[in-house]
């Protein structure tokens, strides 16, 4: 009889268990990098947070690694529901508003604090809500880093660049930048690059050091310049339908996990500049090449150029304060 009533105990509890399981909230995260990555351990962070504060109430899968949806289709599948959580980087929003092009200008921000200022200031917040016509909400930023330029020779002065081919993400602005050194630019998913690079069917890239080490790109590309002339960050973004039919008791819950979840995601990508440079020095797979003063200069009158040729579609207003931020 007490075996009966044990079993009987333990049937209710794992029935009530399903229950909650069947009736807690889903939230798919999807994202295109490793997870050893700012990004990668952002989303397990906000997974961890979430489900241990919303217990049966709430459900995180994180799928990273393009398993889910690459960037160019992550976001058409957000507005059909069909994932609830992402954070491309700030280069995959043309189709949604050009005003993010700002962070695609190169040399724009000379340092991660002067990003972080540009971000946490009133333009950077109003950027969050740029695409709510478009039914997308902007949760907060994450830094990965500052870009740095591969390929499979030496790119010490921007004519080294000349006749290369180099993937870049879909931002017109990266397209412009690259021609303005003479090189060809190829608009292509994260997920193909390590084989482009591979087979050689470009020559080269650019990319922060965490993507270059996590996705082995140093093992496919022979020199690596320290050039910090761009931004990779991203937009943490959710359907603004799903988010706002969220019960009054959770999604409170979720904007404080995803405030922490964002600030552990910084720390990692703060340690990574450093970390994941030195393990590529360490692997002797790629040379690092340091610019001198003279050859940074010769880039910047390369490319700046191109800032003028978008400031129409940012508006003059969003360039000077994110430049203001530089001081
Ligand atoms: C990412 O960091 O999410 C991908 C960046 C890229 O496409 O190069």
């Amino acid at each position: 009889m007490r075996v009966l009533t044990a079993a009987t105990t333990a049937l209710a509890l794992m029935l009530g268990m399903a229950t909650a399981q069947a009736d807690a909230i889903k939230i798919k995260f999807a994202h295109v990098v490793a997870e050893n990555t700012p990004k990668g351990q952002m989303a397990l962070k906000f997974k961890e947070l979430a489900e241990s504060r919303l217990p049966g109430k709430v459900e995180v899968e994180v799928y990273p690694n393009s398993q889910l949806f690459n960037d160019n289709n992550v976001l058409e599948a957000m507005l059909l529901g069909d994932v609830q959580l992402a954070a491309p980087s700030l280069s995959k929003f043309n189709k949604y508003t050009k005003k993010l092009q700002v962070f695609d200008l190169p040399f724009l921000f000379k340092d991660m604090t002067a990003v972080e200022k540009f971000q946490s200031g009133p333009e950077g917040q109003k950027l969050l809500s740029s695409m709510s016509s478009k039914g997308l909400l902007g949760l907060g930023y994450l830094h990965n880093g500052l870009k740095q330029l591969s390929a499979s020779k030496e790119l010490r002065k921007p004519s080294d660049a000349d006749g290369l081919k180099f993937r870049i993400q879909s931002s017109d602005v990266l397209a412009a930048q690259f021609e303005a050194v003479g090189a060809t630019p190829l608009k292509k998913p994260f997920s193909e690059v390590f084989l482009l690079l591979q087979t050689k069917a470009i020559d080269g890239q650019e990319n922060t050091w965490s993507n270059i080490y996590s996705k082995k790109f140093f093992e496919v590309q022979e020199h690596i310049t320290a050039s910090n002339h761009g931004l990779i960050d991203y937009l943490v973004v959710t359907s603004a339908e799903f988010w706002n039919d969220l019960p009054d008791d959770v999604r409170p819950v979720l904007e404080k996990s995803m405030k922490e979840a964002i600030a552990h995601g910084n720390m990692i990508a703060e340690q990574k500049v450093t970390g994941d440079r030195k393990r590529i020095a360490d692997s002797g797979r790629s040379t690092i090449l340091e610019l001198s003063d003279a050859e940074r200069a010769m880039w910047v009158k390369a490319m700046k150029p191109v800032w003028d040729k978008f400031a129409g579609e940012i508006g003059q207003d969003l360039i000077d304060a994110a430049v203001a931020s530089n001081n």
